[in-house]
């Protein structure tokens, strides 16, 4: 069977690498891929948001299914069209994808159906969101605007300065564009944070192992925020008797909850997850797989992926037995230097052979390709998240070595990583189970 996977970060090259370990699978277009991922599909020079052209593609390419990784192709409908078509394809149509796209839509919905999240208000108007920001006596706040924001639309705000700031940048100055129409304002919550991927098929809800992703851009939380520098599999401040509570209080509520608004889910439901002293409560939806944490989530997929992914598109997921490997994971992201702000690009990337480590005996190493592209055999650095390297051990720890040891054999010019990706989730002691 050929597939078509949509994308070309990290996210992608794991969805890839784990597809083809089915036997069924004869070959993987990606479009547009990178220049890492080339070595394990064809990559189609095509944006992934250029619909009409893809559609186009699949018309003489005998495309027996597709997967659509990232939100924006997500939130203009591709899962609609490509169904339409009638290629069987992974991921929620365009009416449920608006859990992610808007986030006035995601608070509405948590509120309507008693879903736990921060307290918050909808501004429309700049004047509206200043004269609130001027009433509000306690600091921080954190600001969101409603549409997609390449992960940037959050502002958590220390001062009523810095609140008003951000929303003339948002509101007047229209940094994310459309994308600040209108804002969301609301409680700053504390407390570690989860994410949680989850298949549903709209009926039956099935959680992978949690993660813990890391933001910042620098090493013990500091710096801008970023589209994530590492993640750590399983996260352990999520206890199995969080879990239970999850799913119970936040999963199937969310997911009866679409199905009520007749927007049934489809597909992979991010749950981003702060598990305050009150309890757990959602900080955001994402309507797709987590990136930088499907490359720790799906290297402990012990069920073929192929088989949920077909299961979840025919509602069919209850009939297939989901099941994770014992250990853990970690990705340590390498990015140029300077991003998330500005970086340069084009520098020759060492120390890997076709992508991968170089040392055959690596031994639970893998790269996953983010900004890369592919000159002949060279590699060359293409964006600010260059490659995110996957260590997997049976414990956090030697997945944290593994990891390092994987990244310390790659280098490019103006190389940037964090060093102590997994740290807070080794400090993690059964006691602290108590407090949450
Ligand atoms: P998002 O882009 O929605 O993933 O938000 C980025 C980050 O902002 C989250 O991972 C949290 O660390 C932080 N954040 C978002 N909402 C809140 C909140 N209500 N309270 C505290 N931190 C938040
Ligand atoms: N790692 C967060 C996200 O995928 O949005």
């Amino acid at each position: 069977m050929n597939i078509l996977v949509i994308g070309g970060g990290g996210r992608e090259h794991a969805i890839i690498r784990k597809l083809k370990e089915n036997p069924t699978v004869d070959l993987i277009y990606a479009i547009p891929g990178n220049g890492g991922i080339s070595y394990d599909a064809e990559c189609i020079d095509m944006k992934a948001t250029d619909l009409e052209r893809i559609l186009a593609f699949t018309e003489d390419h005998d495309i027996g299914f597709a997967v659509v990784g990232p939100d924006d192709p997500l939130a203009l409908g591709a899962v609609d069209l490509l169904l339409s078509r009638g290629i069987p394809t992974f991921g929620p149509s365009k009416d449920a994808a608006v859990i992610e796209s808007s986030k006035v839509f995601a608070k509405d919905l948590m509120q309507r159906y008693d879903i736990p999240t921060a307290t918050y208000d909808v501004f429309y108007t700049a004047e509206s969101a200043l004269d609130h920001v001027e009433r509000t006596k306690t600091y921080p706040i954190v600001l969101k605007a409603d549409g997609l924001a390449l992960g940037k639309g959050v502002i958590i705000a220390e001062t009523k300065e810095q609140a008003a700031q951000a929303v003339v940048n948002m509101m007047i100055q229209r940094v994310f564009g459309n994308s600040g129409d209108r804002i969301v304002i609301e409680e700053y919550l504390s407390g570690p944070e989860v994410s949680v991927l989850a298949f549903t098929d709209s009926k039956t809800l099935v959680p992978m192992v949690s993660s813990m992703d890391h933001k910042r851009a620098f090493d013990h939380d500091r710096g801008p925020n970023t589209g994530g520098m590492g993640t750590i599999a399983p996260n352990p401040y999520y206890t199995e008797e969080m879990a239970d509570r999850c799913m119970k209080e936040i999963f199937l509520p969310t997911m009866a909850a679409m199905n009520q608004e007749g927007r049934p889910f489809k597909g992979c439901l991010y749950f981003g997850l702060m598990l305050t002293e009150q309890g757990p409560k959602v900080i955001e939806y994402n309507c797709r797989f987590g990136d930088p944490e499907t490359q720790v989530v799906l290297p402990l997929l012990a069920t073929d992926l192929l088989t949920i992914l077909q299961a979840v598109v025919s509602e069919d997921l209850a009939s297939v037995p989901v099941a994770f490997r014992e250990g853990a994971a970690c990705c340590v992201v390498a990015a140029s230097g300077g991003y998330p702000g500005a970086y340069s690009t084009g520098y020759p990337i060492r120390g890997l052979s076709d992508g991968q480590p170089r040392d055959p005996h690596s031994h639970g190493v893998s790269v996953y390709h983010a900004g890369t592209r592919r000159e002949e055999d060279r590699l060359l650095t293409a964006g600010g998240r260059v490659l995110g390297v996957t260590g997997v051990g049976p414990d956090l720890e030697s997945a944290i070595e593994r990891a390092y040891k994987g990244i310390a054999e790659i280098d490019f010019e103006d190389i940037h990583y964090r060093r102590d990706i997994g740290r807070r989730a080794l400090l993690w002691q059964p006691s602290d189970e108590s407090k949450e």
